[in-house]
Parts: structure tokens; C-alpha cells; sequence
């Protein structure tokens, strides 16, 4: 099951999980990008399910879960990788931009890993990863919603992993730096108006401070997801994982 499915990391991920042999169980917003997806992966592997989801809504996520396992008996992985961005000065941060941030990326991460969790401890198996990011860690002067969130969901997969390794259940994080998708096109205009940069400036400075002196692509978090959702990671609970080419050494 994987959240986020329709674009950027969320594609990559689906893409590699297909190729390793995964049926896949795909929800997001986005309903045409979902489909592309959906084809994309549909040559690598052979059942694959596509779902208009909010992660934010109970009733959403659980209609979600109810389906895959109707579809496919059992769940074995789930990736929270469905998010939001943004750029705003602490000062400037409204409340409802604030409760927003919280509700799409730590309450859905709660939601579809609870309704999860439970199928998962009766099967006495599975294993869980959160997309989180290097900002939970660092923080982040013109996104501190957004930071604050990740931090959360680092905490959240912490705990989680605790509360249910007596199930054989696993729970990590992956914490990306910057990574070359939409959001990032999102977040570079955002800084463009609000410091007067030409397009891709930001982008262009933000890459500027990675050690290895790139982007990451989407491919390269998908990895990592990878190797956690395989049995070579079945030792490996309640870790945050960055992905960041150096930027955030802790
Ligand atoms: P993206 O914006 O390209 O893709 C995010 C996907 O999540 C979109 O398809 C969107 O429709 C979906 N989504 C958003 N809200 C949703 C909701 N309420 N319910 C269901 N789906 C929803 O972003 P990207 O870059 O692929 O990010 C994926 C994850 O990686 C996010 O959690 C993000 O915070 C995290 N991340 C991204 C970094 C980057 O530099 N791009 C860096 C660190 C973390």
C-alpha cells in the first residue's frame, strides 16, 4: 500500500515495489496522475489497485484498507509517503495553514498506519515506512509547519516501531533532502515571489549547500524504501533514515 502514489517520490516508490514483484495497493488525491501511475506499473506486476483517497479522512483510509485487503487477503508493507509543502515565513504561518500541514502529513500518517497496524497484528507481520524528511530533524526557518510535522512523524514511526515489534511489525522513516519532483517546482516559485528570484533560483541555491552536489532523484528514496520493505531489513525498527547527499549528517 502506498500513499502519495500519483507523482513524484510516491511514483518512484510504486515503480520499484512493482519491479521487486509487489502487488500494489495505490491512493492519492490526484485521480489522473493515480492512473498514470497505475500504468506505469501495471507491466511490472500482476495485480495492482488504484484509490481516490485523502489520507486525512478516517472514512477514506479505511474504505482504502478495506479494499486492498479484500482485493488482496493480506498486507504486508505500507509506505506513507502522501504530503504537503510549503514556504512561509515563521511570522506569517495562520493557524489553518498549520492544521492543515498536521493533518495531511502526521494525522494521514497516523490513520492509514492505525487502520494498517491492526490487519498486520492479526497476520503477526508487516512492515511500515514513513516518508518523513531531513527539515523534522533540522528545521526549517520558512517552513516550520512543515517541519514541525516531520519531526512528528520520526516520533510517530519511533513509537510505533516500540508498541508493535512484539507483532513482528517494523516501522521506519526515510528522511529525503531536496529531491527533484513537484513539490520542489512548488516550493522554488513560492520562494521566487517571495524573495523576487528568477525561476529556479532557489532550487538552484538549495542544491548549492548538498555535499555530493545534486538533487536527489525520486529513484534514489525508493531505494531505501526498497531494502526497509524486504527481508533484508528485518532487523532494522524504529530508525529515520536520511536520503540527503550529505546535508544533514546527525
Ligand atoms: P509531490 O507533491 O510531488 O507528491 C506528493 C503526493 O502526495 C501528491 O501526488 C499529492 O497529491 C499527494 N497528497 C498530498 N496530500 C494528500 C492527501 N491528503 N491524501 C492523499 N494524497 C495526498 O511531493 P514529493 O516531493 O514526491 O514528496 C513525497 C513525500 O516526500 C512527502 O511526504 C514530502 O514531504 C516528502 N519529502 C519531499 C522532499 C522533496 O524535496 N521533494 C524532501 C523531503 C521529504
Amino acid at each position: 500500500m502506498i500513499t502519495g502514489a500519483a507523482r513524484g517520490i510516491g511514483r518512484a516508490i510504486a515503480e520499484k515495489l512493482a519491479s521487486a514483484g509487489a502487488d500494489l495497493a495505490l491512493a492519492d488525491l490526484r485521480n489522473e496522475d493515480l492512473a498514470a501511475t497505475q500504468r506505469i506499473c501495471q507491466s511490472h506486476c500482476r495485480r495492482i489497485i488504484a484509490s481516490a483517497v485523502d489520507v486525512s479522512r478516517r472514512g477514506d483510509v479505511d474504505a482504502w484498507v478495506e479494499a486492498t485487503v479484500r482485493v488482496f487477503g493480506r498486507i504486508d508493507i505500507l509506505v506513507n509517503d502522501a504530503g504537503i509543502a510549503d514556504t512561509t515565513p515563521f511570522l506569517d504561518i495562520t493557524l489553518e495553514s498549520w492544521e492543515r500541514m498536521l493533518t495531511v502529513n502526521l494525522t494521514g500518517t497516523f490513520l492509514c498506519s492505525q487502520a494498517v497496524a491492526r490487519r498486520m497484528v492479526e497476520e503477526n507481520g508487516g512492515k511500515i515506512i514513513n516518508v518523513a524528511s531531513i527539515a523534522g530533524r533540522t528545521g526549517r526557518p520558512l517552513a516550520a509547519h512543515y517541519a514541525a510535522s516531520k519531526a512528528g512523524v520520526i516520533s510517530l514511526s519511533r513509537s510505533m516501531a516500540l508498541a508493535l515489534a512484539k507483532h513482528n511489525v517494523t516501522v521506519n522513516a526515510v528522511c529525503p533532502g531536496i529531491t527533484d519532483t513537484p513539490m520542489w517546482e512548488q516550493l522554488d516559485e513560492q520562494k521566487a515571489r517571495l524573495f523576487g528570484l528568477p525561476k529556479g533560483e532557489a532550487l538552484r541555491q538549495a542544491i548549492a549547500e548538498v555535499p555530493l552536489g545534486r538533487a536527489a532523484m525520486p529513484d534514489d528514496i525508493a531505494e531505501l524504501v526498497l531494502f526497509l520493505a524486504g527481508p533484508k531489513a528485518d532487523y532494522i525498527t524504529g530508525q529515520a533514515l536520511n536520503v540527503c547527499g550529505g546535508l544533514d549528517r546527525d
